[in-house]
């Protein structure tokens, strides 16, 4: 199948760091269908020559087993072409639709990785171009949008000129293989389902948890804060994942569907929930990774008085038959103690218990999605050790481990190589729907109005911890407490 891939922002960071080292390692590992070319949008004045030479020096910073041999490189610079481009000039789009046209490729995917103020402008000019055929295809990078209303101005502007079936917006977190890996293990076995309700399960805790501060994106990050970082869209795709029902079939719409459910049965915000089932905090100096690292307030690009969040703790349920009172909670936040990435449902204790056992008896599935990936059933088991009467009956804990790097291979498909070989397949499952993501837009947006007005800011933590102390008070007023702190 024939295709040509436009990448605008083909020179940005996002190009680099993510999407040219996935479409290299789809390259390699032969998943790229045939006869396909990259074009790379940008506006420095660089030859294909240019433009090729300059990813392949971008690819000394990727892992060295994910670093092409010099004849790899050239047999996947064959593919990349490079066209100068003012995003605002309709002749420079004509140039491309010529470019285009020469090759009539099967497929043309639109890959608009720029700065979100772009989208609409990208959107009108491919239109009047003509460049807006049924065999074109849209991705969107986050953020689309800074709140509901900007969200539904970009989808409007996308809706006027493609279909919703041609617009595929990424949200990286689908494309991870433990996410994939959950829907197989909800849906692809029986095992779980009968268990995985109100009654079985007493909370389940989605963390996403990162070492690293907001680095050289400071600027960007003091109007985005972690709420729209991460809760809008990647913890709460977590959280449908977790949450959604069975769908009827495994098509996109039938996914997207059960996903808006769980989005709209989200418990609404109550003035008194917003104070008590929300913890927002701001990295402040301290160590990560052994050496002493700034506050956020001194990095680069940040306002030294800044109330922007780092951190974001939260309860919240799903209002419907299945989950009717279960916690969930969300927490995500930068110069954290690690990175680590998991959902653990904590299940009900035994109604009766009969053995001696340790503080915590519940059983609990650990969804692990990285940095390692895989799944881990903890229960308890009757030890075997026999000294002393004392040990005969007392459980202790085991955990069936599933190190999926192990089972399948470390070489498995990162994120943003699954997610552009569904672009180029147009396979929407692992893609956003508009709706889904307004949904998401109308239940975060109290949070930022109740932020806006209140003047206590966030609330401090050193670098290198889980958090301000009020996100484990937070959840500890429920009789529970996070993960690491069992
Ligand atoms: C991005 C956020 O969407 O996800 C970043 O903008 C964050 O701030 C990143 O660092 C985390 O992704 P991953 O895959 O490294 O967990």
């Amino acid at each position: 199948m024939s295709f040509d891939l436009v990448l605008f922002g083909g020179t940005g960071d996002l190009a680099w760091r993510k999407l040219m080292p996935a479409l290299f390692q789809a390259f390699r590992h032969g998943t790229l269908p045939e006869g396909g070319r990259i074009i790379g949008v940008g506006r420095d004045a660089l030859s294909h020559a240019q433009y090729r030479e300059r990813i392949q020096s971008r690819f000394d910073k990727v892992e060295l087993a994910k670093r092409p041999s010099p004849e790899e490189f050239s047999r996947f610079a064959a593919l990349l072409e490079f066209v100068r481009m003012d995003l605002s000039r309709p002749e420079d789009y004509a140039t491309l639709a010529a470019m285009l046209r020469e090759r009539n490729a099967q497929t043309v995917v639109m890959y608009v990785a720029t700065a979100p103020s772009l989208f609409t402008v990208v959107c009108e000019q491919l239109a009047a171009a003509g460049l807006n055929t049924p065999h074109t295809r849209v991705v969107l990078e986050k953020p689309l949008g800074h709140d509901l209303g900007s969200n539904r101005a970009i989808n409007q502007t996308v809706r006027r000129f493609f279909e919703e079936k041609q617009v595929f917006r990424i949200d990286h977190y689908l494309g991870k293989p433990a996410v994939q890996n959950l829907f197989a293990l909800r849906f692809g076995n029986a095992l779980f389902e009968p268990l995985w309700r109100r009654e079985h399960i007493a909370n389940i805790q989605i963390t996403i948890a990162e070492e690293i501060g907001v680095e050289s994106r400071g600027a960007f990050y003091e109007t985005t804060g972690a709420l729209r970082d991460m809760v809008q869209n990647h913890a709460l795709q977590l959280l449908c994942a977790i949450g959604m029902e069975p769908p009827i079939n495994a098509h996109a719409d039938a996914i997207r569907d059960e996903k808006l459910k769980v989005l709209r049965s989200l418990k609404p915000w109550t003035t008194e929930s917003l104070s008590s089932d929300v913890v927002r905090g701001q990295y402040a100096a301290g160590m990560s990774m052994g050496t002493p690292v700034p506050g956020y307030r001194e990095e680069k690009g940040v306002d030294p008085h800044s109330n922007t969040e780092t951190f974001v703790a939260l309860r919240t349920e799903i209002a419907n038959w299945r989950w009717a009172g279960v916690p969930f909670y969300i927490r995500t936040g930068k110069r954290l103690a690690g990175r680590d990435a998991r959902i653990v449902v904590n299940f009900r204790p035994t109604p009766h218990a009969i053995f001696r056992s340790g503080a915590n008896a519940g059983n609990q599935l650990v969804i692990n999605l990285q940095p390692k990936d895989g799944l881990e059933l903890h229960l308890l088991a009757q030890g075997q050790d026999m000294r002393g009467a004392k040990a005969s009956n007392a459980l202790a804990p085991v955990q069936l481990d599933l190190d999926f790097a192990k089972r399948f291979g470390s070489e498995r498909v990162g994120a943003y190589e699954r997610l552009l070989l569904d672009v180029i397949d147009g396979r929407l499952n692992l893609f956003v729907r508009s709706d889904e993501q307004e949904e998401a837009w109308r239940w975060v947006e109290p949070l930022i109005k109740h932020w806006a007005g209140d003047p206590q800011g966030p609330r401090l933590y050193a670098c290198g911890t889980w958090g301000p102390s009020a996100s484990s008070a937070m959840i500890a007023r429920d009789g529970f407490c996070w993960d690491e702190e069992n």
